[in-house]
């Protein structure tokens, strides 16, 4: 190998270093030098992460290879911007706009943004957006509304026109936090490029640490493994070990990760994923083998040295080919469809098939059948762990992970290490959505480190991490829904599959959702559903915010349009006739939790007005306007079993330490954890400097589960409320003052207290049913009420969303940036569920632009959210959950609105301009869009409900869940 010696002059200082020109890039170079603010996503150029200035140009250095930068080239980075005792202008508008969240594409917005004022610090917000597009800047957290909003704050300061003190928050001197946009703790390290992601960690690990590189194959979706021949890959230089099953298995591992069956129904045995393929390959992205070597390079060499030989077995990529009559088994234990959930209600209790009447002799009535993808999601940051043996011999795991415990329970028996030495610590992470609820990749680098006995750090490309990682669950679904003639909805059925990929784990719990948001939140007497989930050889499902309820509203919120239009009624006016108010039940049979719905319609009205009479006065043949409106919601907690602790802890400075797992991904577990303690501590007059977060580390901190269905900040505020009494019980002293740490001390109280919640003890609460889905899953609900305003370009069939608009009900706010965080974030998303983001063809969904993630300008500017703050009676101070209702339902007001634009309805997501521009050329012919012909999901709905009803499953009640795979199995879901 030849280096090459070069100076640079790097933030103002000239430095030296040796670099190989052809294969390092700008941004290897700075990172090796500790400046590791500069982030590295995609690595291919398509996400701007990596942004920093080059002789006075944005750059993104990921793609710069070093032969093409002159010596003594001027380059300024993240950290020549700003410092946290010297922060620019920009760094600050950033912390308190709300454009910062997990933080990972931060740096290089913020260079990218710097580059844009050097130019032009008057910029109007369309000039900032086409800056952001050009320079390829993507932001997966923010819907990028608060973004344009700290570069305009910023640019005032740069102008002289503001000081820094007016787009600073200023904390409150009344103590009245909760609500406010008290700037999350993590965000100064962020804006300065000091924040340590998985990358980074790994870059600071001890010298003697070894690097781990992943054999996938990608030869085949499903085949035989005949032979893993490694011979080769370990004569490769600086091997240490080469690690298939065999290897883990000696030292000690099952290979085999932990599962839990949920549902009676649910038909799955045996655990279904090994950590390391043995005998057969199930998916594109599995993994065979682990090259361990000295360093990363070594490492990826090797692995491309390990050889697999196969004998290909049939490949259902989807779950419509995997339920044919013919279709061989994916997994030998079980049929490919392995769970499934009813809902009858009204007559269809009795008898399904009278609900078929009632729908056949209803005035009005529409059926379809619908299509949404396997969503990838798209976080800027990939798969990168460490693992080593720590000081008191726990395998600890550094890694990105939606619940630190949960892993430890998925983790189970897999790898040979006792439960009580399993160590799970989150690194600071660059988003998940979802996908890091999973934990296999936990699973490899812990091999990695039992089979070495050596520090280890796993780090994945781009590409291998998205063929690795879990996507949402694509569904198929056929619906019908009837109303009588004032638009009264009558009855409705519906059956849905879902197709969970080549794992089964989490899939009984994921198919209750639509089973439980198919026509949230309307009134329908009469129901009969059916949602079945199987097995296929494509990438397998996983959380995703909002996980299962948008497969439910693509059926209902598309069947609830066509209804009005059938029924002449506009659609907004249908469902206002339809919405449930007090006393009426939902689809489960169950009153809902709350009845916002009124009010919430009351307020959108006026503005979908507006949008309408816009929308016709601006409305051209060549750019048609169109307006869509979606219902949509979420539960909050994982139901009847849900449990979380959290504790705090008086210094001896008289500070205090609050110690959760509120996971932090970008979500705001750093903030909430913090207003939640604010707000408990009230009576101390504790203000935000005197608390600190010691988060996310399963040997420091207790429990709080996992940050997923909407659930951590009610969950983990309830117990951190227990724990604040308890430590205010104990600091009270007889004349209502409280005691100083000396005091608790010397009257020999203890100083720190745990706090513990259980929604057992939530009056009502019950599982689905598994034979009639009646059951009140949940203490509370969320709910979004979603208007979309878009442009249809009838040339290219292109849809614009112009405006967007959601008003809400997720309970008081606790911050109001961390709750808009969510909100646009959300709908962004949203946005691109509904328009361009798949995970399905390998080769062309390989990297986030080709996958349809959303640039700035395929976001619109105009996101407005309207919190609606009716105060839960359940929740921690009248907080809710708040996160997953943004990404419910929004992908229906865009697909409504393209329909209401120009007639086409898009019944096969994602409505990308091809498909658009097809269904105008069938109306420019005189045609009509129909639906894809009725799905063969594996029988016919109400043969399959006959069935149930004939031959019940005894109900387990909530105490249900079969361990598979080990005693250490537990409930980790
Ligand atoms: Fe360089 Fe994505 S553009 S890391
Ligand atoms: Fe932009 Fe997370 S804050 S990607």
């Amino acid at each position: 190998m030849k280096l090459r010696k070069m100076w640079l002059n790097i933030n103002g200082a000239n430095r030296v270093f040796a670099c190989n020109p052809e294969k390092d890039s700008l941004a290897d170079v700075l990172r090796r030098m500790g400046l590791t603010g500069t982030k590295v996503g995609c690595g291919t150029g398509v996400c701007g992460s990596c942004s920093v200035i080059l002789d006075g140009k944005v750059i993104r250095s990921c793609t710069k290879k070093m032969r093409t930068v002159e010596e003594y080239s001027k380059v300024i980075t993240i950290e020549g911007i700003g410092t946290p005792n010297n922060l620019h202008p920009v760094q600050v508008a950033w912390m308190n706009c709300g454009a910062v969240q997990c933080g990972f594409c931060s740096p290089g917005f913020i260079v990218s943004a710097y580059g844009l004022l050097l130019e032009n610090n008057n910029p109007t917000r369309e000039e900032v957006r086409e800056w952001f597009q050009k320079h390829r800047n993507v932001c997966r957290c923010t819907g990028y509304k608060q973004i344009v909003d700290a570069v305009m704050a910023a640019a005032k300061v740069v102008r002289g026109e503001a000081s820094i003190e007016d787009i600073t928050f200023q904390l409150p001197e009344d103590n009245e936090y909760y609500g406010k946009p008290v700037v999350r703790p993590t965000a100064l390290a962020k804006v300065c490029g000091l924040a340590d992601y998985g990358d980074d960690q790994e870059l600071k690990m001890p010298a003697e640490t070894l690097h781990v590189a992943v054999a996938q194959p990608r030869i085949a979706h499903h085949a035989k493994i005949l032979k893993i021949d490694t011979s080769e890959a370990e004569t490769m230089p600086g091997v240490v070990k080469i690690i298939t099953h065999k290897e883990l298995k000696e030292a000690g591992g099952t290979n085999m990760m932990a599962e839990g069956q949920f549902h009676e129904r649910t038909t799955v045995m045996v655990p279904s994923r090994k950590i390391l393929a043995e005998d057969k390959i199930f998916r594109y992205g599995d993994v065979v083998a682990l090259a361990v070597a000295d360093t990363k390079d070594h490492a990826r060499a090797a692995a491309a040295k390990i050889k697999v030989e196969i004998e290909q077995l049939p490949e259902y990529l989807s779950y419509l080919d995997a339920v044919m009559p013919d279709a061989m088994r994916v997994h030998e234990d079980t049929p490919n469809i392995f769970s499934m959930q009813p809902v009858m209600k009204g007559v269809g209790l009795e008898d399904p098939a009278k609900v078929q009447e009632v729908i056949d002799n209803s005035a009005h009535s529409v059926s379809g059948s619908f299509h949404s993808t396997r969503e990838p999601h798209l976080t800027i940051e990939g798969t990168t762990v460490q693992a080593y043996f720590d000081e008191d011999d726990y395998l600890t795991i550094q890694c990105k992970s939606q619940g630190v415990y949960s892993s430890i329970g998925r983790i189970g028996n897999s790898l040979g290490v006792p439960k009580d030495k399993l160590r799970i610590v989150l690194n600071p992470t660059g988003a998940s959505f979802g996908w890091s609820t999973n934990a296999g990749d936990i699973c490899l680098a812990g091999a990695a480190a039992v089979v070495t006995k050596m520090p280890v750090a796993l780090s994945m490309s781009y590409e291998e991490h998205q063929h690795f990682s879990g996507k949402r669950c694509p569904s198929y679904s056929n619906g019908r829904v009837a109303c009588d003639e004032n638009g009264i909805i009558t009855a409705a059925e519906f059956d849905i599959g879902m197709d969970h990929g080549a794992y089964s784990w989490g899939g009984d719990d994921i198919m209750t959702k639509p089973a439980r948001f198919s026509f949230f939140p309307y009134k329908v007497p009469h129901v009969a559903g059916l949602v079945r989930i199987a097995n296929t050889n494509h990438n397998f499902g996983t959380a995703y915010r909002s996980y299962g309820s948008p497969q439910a509203y693509t059926l209902s919120e598309a069947l609830m349009d066509m209804l009005a239009e059938k029924a002449g009624i506009d659609p907004f006016e249908f469902r206002w006739r339809n919405i449930a108010r007090p006393g009426d039940t939902n689809i489960n049979s169950y009153p809902f939790r709350q009845y916002p719905m009124e009010e919430m319609m009351k307020m959108m009205r006026p503005i979908y007005e507006k949008a309408v009479q816009e929308a016709k006065a601006a409305d051209t043949p060549a750019k048609r306007r169109g307006v869509g409106i979606s219902w949509g919601g979420f539960n909050v907690t994982e139901g009847g079993t849900d449990s979380a602790s959290a504790a705090i802890e008086l210094a001896p400075d008289n500070t205090f330490i609050k110690y959760d797992t509120y996971q932090e991904l970008g979500q705001g577990g750093d903030i909430g954890s913090l207003m939640l303690t604010l707000e408990a501590l009230k009576p101390l007059g504790v203000t935000p400097d005197r608390i600190r977060l010691v988060q996310n580390d399963t040997k420091l901190c207790p429990d709080s589960g996992m940050s997923g269905a909407s659930r951590t900040h009610f969950m983990s505020g309830k117990a951190t409320i227990v724990a604040a009494e308890k430590l205010l019980n104990a600091m009270r002293k007889p004349d209502g003052t409280y005691r100083t740490y000396d005091e608790m001390v010397a009257a020999g109280l203890e100083t720190k207290y745990y706090g513990k919640y259980q929604t057992v003890s939530v009056p009502g609460l019950c599982r689905l049913d598994p034979n009639t889905g009646i059951g009140d899953p949940t203490p509370a609900y969320t709910y979004c009420l979603n208007l979309a305003e878009v442009e249809v370009d009838t040339a290219t069939g292109k849809t614009r969303v112009l405006r967007f608009t959601c008003v809400d009900d997720v309970g008081r706010v606790g911050n109001i940036d961390a709750v808009n965080g969510q909100a646009y974030g959300g709908i962004s998303h949203c946005i691109g569920f509904a328009l361009s983001e798949n995970y399905h063809d390998v080769k062309k969904h390989a990297n986030m632009a080709g996958a349809g993630v959303p640039y700035i300008l395929d976001i619109p500017d105009e996101i407005n959210v309207i919190h609606f703050e009716r105060p839960d009676e359940e929740g921690p101070f009248g907080s809710s959950g708040a996160s997953e209702a943004f990404q419910s339902s929004g992908h229906m007001a865009v697909l409504n609105a393209i329909n209401n634009a120009c007639g086409v309805r898009v019944y096969e997501m994602p409505a990308t301009p091809e498909k658009v521009k097809a269904g105008l050329n069938i109306i420019a012919a005189g045609g009509k869009v129909e639906p894809p012909q009725k799905y063969f999901l594996g029988s016919e709905l109400y043969d399959e409900l006959e069935e149930i009803k004939a031959n019940p499953v005894k109900f387990g009640g909530d105490d249900f869940f079969i361990p598979l795979g080990g005693a250490s199995a537990e409930r980790f879901f």
